[in-house]
């Protein structure tokens, strides 16, 4: 029997700077896909999975976080009086019990494996789970729940594994597969950013990950690796040396790069046309704008 994991940290330490100017007043993580933004859809999936505990490692800067996650009294009276329930509704989502939601400050940029790291007591000595809101997963099941239910039967750690093209594979954790079961796939060995030439595989990790509390022990040890940073991915691959096994997990499901400009804006013309209230309009003018292109070439 796995235990069950109910807690999950979610790194919103970085800069966004790929955003910028935006994002020298709004943390990326609040940037709204539609209208809700990044981070809604990183603790709905959590929600989703069973998730109790969401831990936030931060950065100066970040208040608007904090706020998002806040009851808004003004507001909910405001529209308690105009009889908005449906955005009442909505408005509940983005609330977090009292102790269920924990802020740490990552003080310095020393990677995603120390921003981790920094919440070594919080999660304590269980199971938990890490998840990146910028890589975006629009799937029927939401993957961290496949992710969860196929946890439960391989234990050990396991992080979500997508395909990508070779060329890519130094934008990427790589895993090195020792057994490929299909959904589920046995590792080896992993390589964060590997030039395209020295990848062990075309299969890359993506932001969801649950780990064995292990690999906190592995991060206070491990030294900095690609680009001068301290990577999970180095502390989970030091897990399978301890003995510990790593799964890839095949998710099914679409990932976007919500990291990316690109990413982002289709991730955007993607869920709102999965949107009833606004399919039509959008279309309407997708198609537009393809045949006016047309009729200029
Ligand atoms: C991080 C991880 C990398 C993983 C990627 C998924 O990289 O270090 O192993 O493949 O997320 O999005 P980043 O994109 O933050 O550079």
């Amino acid at each position: 029997m796995t235990r069950k994991v109910t807690k999950a940290v979610f790194p919103v330490a970085g800069l966004g700077t790929r955003f910028l100017p935006a994002t020298k007043s709004v943390p990326k993580e609040i940037m709204t896909l539609v209208d809700r933004p990044l981070v809604q859809y990183a603790i709905d999936e959590a929600r989703a999975a069973g998730i109790k505990e969401f831990i936030f490692v931060t950065s100066r800067g970040k208040s608007a976080l904090e706020d998002y996650f806040d009851h808004a009294p003004i507001l909910e009276q405001e529209l308690r009086k105009k009889g908005k329930t449906e955005l009442l509704e909505i408005l509940k989502t983005t609330n977090m019990d009292s102790g269920a939601i924990a802020y740490i400050r990552q003080h310095r940029a020393l990677g995603l494996g120390h921003a981790v790291w920094c919440a070594r007591r919080l999660i304590g000595d269980e199971p938990f789970v890490v998840m990146l809101p910028d890589d975006v997963i629009a799937a029927e099941t939401p993957c961290l729940q496949q992710m969860v239910e196929a946890y439960a039967e391989t234990g050990g750690n396991m992080v979500a594994a997508m395909e990508v093209p070779t060329e890519k594979a130094s934008s990427y954790g790589m895993l090195d597969v020792a057994e490929d079961m299909g959904a589920v796939v046995s590792v080896k060995g992993m390589v964060e950013k590997p030039p395209a030439a020295e990848t062990p595989s075309n299969l890359a990790v993506i932001g969801r990950y649950i780990l064995a509390p292990s690999v906190l022990k592995n991060l206070n040890k491990i030294k900095s690796g690609a680009g001068g940073e301290i990577q999970l991915t180095d502390a989970i691959a030091q897990d399978i040396e301890n003995g510990n096994p790593v799964y890839g997990y095949r998710f099914r499901g679409q990932r976007f790069d919500c990291g990316s400009k690109a990413g982002f804006l289709q991730a955007t013309v993607s869920f709102a046309l999965a949107r009833d209230d606004l399919r039509d309009a959008l279309r309407l003018y997708i198609d537009e704008i393809t045949h006016s292109a047309r009729a200029a070439e």
